[in-house]
């Protein structure tokens, strides 16, 4: 990712001079050379069952981490010239599923109508197919009789529509001086959002169901509900909604989440990339710290709706913005059910929210927020999971703890409430309420002291042991003065892992460790090779593990094979074994475009894959870079017997030749 609708976030914006994650992994392996030269290599090794991380930092390794079996053989990588599709390893497929654009299979005249992407995409048809820019996805499977009491051939696929590039869906090569009209606004909201599609096993194959009842689409003009803590607080009230509690549409869906009780979570990340206002109006009215705080600027990321819809001039609506940056939650049974922002669960730059459940049934829900030097969360529901009622459980994410992660150097870590009237969260700190902590979330973790990361993106969890991961990117703003750094411009990003102290998903203290640095073998800077046994990747974004333990990383840079990543290669998606730490590449990918989303079936016989963004930053021609997927690399798509117009993301479906389980 590199272009400007989507920007790296990588210069911080965070003015605390709260401890950075690298100010205190300098500290870890300080500390861990310590053990290494006091102890020595001989005792070490007579302690067998402890590693060297966990004495020195007091890591406690999870029991008997499962990696279900890993047993593919790598592809290599995809460097230049680059390959433009997807590779697999031997004996698997990989083939496209559905792209931007295709019919959703909504019931009604159009469920089996595609976008002709030679022409300019509209509101009214977007609304019946594929959005933009797909993320992250998951699949709810339908009931089934039997054992398992779960479908692997029917499910729902729903998945996140990040952003979208306003040049490919107005049809325009000069979108930045194009005269801006509401239509073109309102064919980018409708590409944003959510889609909900009904995959089914037909004749052996996973097709998407046409016509389906449950098919729907959330774009960014869809009504959604606010509530919890922030729910009509004075900041989030505006002359169209003077409730503070009904706004329109979710936006920049990034990463995403679900609910042990069945309910998808979209993220909204840079929300504030879509507002702008004019010079002259921000001139008379400058920006506030709190606007500073969140990234508003007057020209946004050049989205430029500002110019034609006054809800993104953030002079003229200026609490607008502050309804955006939440989690929420849909519902994908019901396709009239209403989305609810959860503002219990704080207001960032969400990546994912996923999932713990306690042995006792307790529940949290991990999440980052993705900007050079922001913070890690965690969520405890107040109340504990009803696995009799699903119905009891819808109310879950408005009543519970939000917390921040401090991050100590001797391994251990702390979760630090941002309770209102705790911590230095009171009037004078500027918090009045709890909807204030809320709705300025950054600025509370600034004020109670939380470590400051390279980037959290995706959250995992380990489906037995419930060790916690989290990719975070990169960071390579950082200095390169800092001699105490071990690696003072984090350009390849790093794999964090933690423990619940006693299991426990309330706890409030946790032990931590790097599960790998990323970086490149080759490099011929040190501090830039890493540490990964297996594949060298870097900018880890997209993480998951299925639920036999193997964890698969996915990685977002510009994917052009060039500079720090000619060795690596484009953006790929790794399989991980946890025990071992060994990581081997599984699929590569098209040019110019990040992999992130990956699910599975239940049975993990299923893979879907997404692909975002080929062809990124094309100029002149919209398939100066990539022609896929329409060049029919990976299978036959809507479009690819008409020719190739534009680039589109997609989702793939992946498959074991042999009928067996992916990644073995
Ligand atoms: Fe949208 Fe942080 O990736
Ligand atoms: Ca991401
Ligand atoms: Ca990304």
């Amino acid at each position: 990712m590199s272009s400007q609708f989507h920007p790296d976030n990588t210069e911080s914006i965070n003015p605390s001079s709260n401890e950075t994650i690298r100010d205190v992994i300098a500290e870890f392996n300080g500390r861990r050379n310590f053990m290494k030269g006091s102890i020595g290599t001989a005792v070490l090794a007579s302690m067998g069952g402890f590693s060297l991380e966990a004495l020195a930092a007091g890591y406690v390794p999870s029991p008997s981490p499962t990696n279900g079996g890993i047993g593919f053989t790598g592809v290599p990588a995809n460097v230049a010239p680059m390959t433009d599709g997807i590779n697999v390893p031997a004996g698997y497929t990989a083939k496209v599923f559905i792209a931007w654009g295709d019919a959703i299979g909504k019931t009604g005249p159009h469920a089996n109508t595609h976008w002709d992407p030679s022409t300019a995409m509209t509101a009214e048809r977007q609304l019946t197919t594929w959005g933009a820019h797909n993320d992250g996805m998951h699949f709810f499977p339908f009931p089934a009789a039997g054992a398992g009491g779960i479908a692997n051939d029917r499910g729902l696929l729903v998945s996140n529509h990040e952003y979208v590039d306003p040049g490919l869906v107005c049809n325009t090569l000069t979108y930045a001086t194009d005269v801006i009209t509401k239509p073109m606004v309102d064919a980018q909201l409708a590409a944003h959002g959510v889609s909900v599609i009904e995959a089914r096993k037909i004749g052996g194959e996973f097709k998407v169901q046409r016509p389906s009842a449950f098919a729907r689409r959330v774009t960014g003009a869809t009504p959604c509900k606010l509530s919890g803590p922030a729910a009509g607080h004075a900041m989030v009230k505006t002359a169209a909604d003077p409730t503070g509690t009904n706004v329109l549409g979710t936006l920049n869906n990034c990463a995403h989440g679900y609910t042990p009780w069945g309910t998808y979570l979209t993220c909204e990340e840079n929300f504030n990339g879509y507002f702008g206002t004019t010079a002259a109006k921000l001139a008379a009215q400058p920006l506030t710290a709190h606007e500073r705080r969140y990234g508003m600027s007057q020209a946004g990321f050049g989205y430029r709706w500002h110019e034609a819809d006054a809800r993104f001039d953030f002079r003229d609506n200026p609490n607008e913005a502050n309804r955006h940056g939440w989690i929420v939650e849909i519902d994908p049974w019901n396709p009239n059910s209403v989305p609810v922002k959860r503002t219990a669960l704080g207001r960032f730059k969400h990546e994912s929210a996923i999932a713990a459940v306690g042995s006792d049934n307790s529940v949290a829900f991990y999440m980052g927020d993705d900007e050079a030097n922001d913070y890690v969360y965690k969520f405890v529901c107040a109340n504990k999971l009803n696995t009799k009622n699903r119905a009891a459980n819808r109310d879950m994410l408005d009543h519970g703890t939000l917390y921040v992660a401090k991050f100590n150097a001797d391994g251990t870590g702390q979760w630090l409430p941002l309770v209102f009237g705790q911590n230095g969260l009171t009037p004078a700190n500027g918090f009045n309420n709890q909807g204030d902590v809320l709705i300025m979330c950054r600025q509370a973790g600034d004020v109670v002291g939380a470590t400051k990361m390279d980037r959290p993106e995706w959250v995992a969890v380990h489906p037995t042991t419930r060790e916690v991961y989290f990719t975070l990117t990169n960071n390579s703003g950082r200095s390169t003065t800092d001699a105490a750094n071990p690696r003072p411009q984090n350009v390849y990003g790093h794999i964090i892992r933690f423990n619940e102290n006693g299991g426990d998903v309330r706890a409030t203290g946790f032990q931590w460790e790097i599960f790998v640095e990323c970086g490149d073998k080759l490099s011929a800077n040190p501090q830039r090779q890493g540490n990964i046994i297996g594949d060298d990747l870097g900018s880890p974004d997209g993480l998951w593990f299925d639920s036999d333990g193997r964890l698969w990383i996915q990685t977002d840079q510009a994917g052009d094979a060039t500079g720090n990543y000619a060795n690596i290669g484009g953006n790929a998606m790794f399989c991980a074994d946890p025990a071992t730490r060994q990581i081997t590449r599984f699929l590569t990918s098209p040019i110019r475009c990040e992999v992130t989303g990956v699910v599975t079936t239940p049975d993990n016989k299923t893979m879907f894959v997404n692909i975002q963004h080929p062809g990124e930053g094309w100029s002149g021609s919209f398939t100066s870079r990539s022609t896929w997927p329409d060049s029919g690399f990976n299978g036959p798509t809507t479009q690819s017997a008409n020719g190739v117009a534009k680039p589109r993301s997609a989702t793939v479906v992946i498959t074991k030749d042999d009928g067996g389980v992916i990644g073995t």
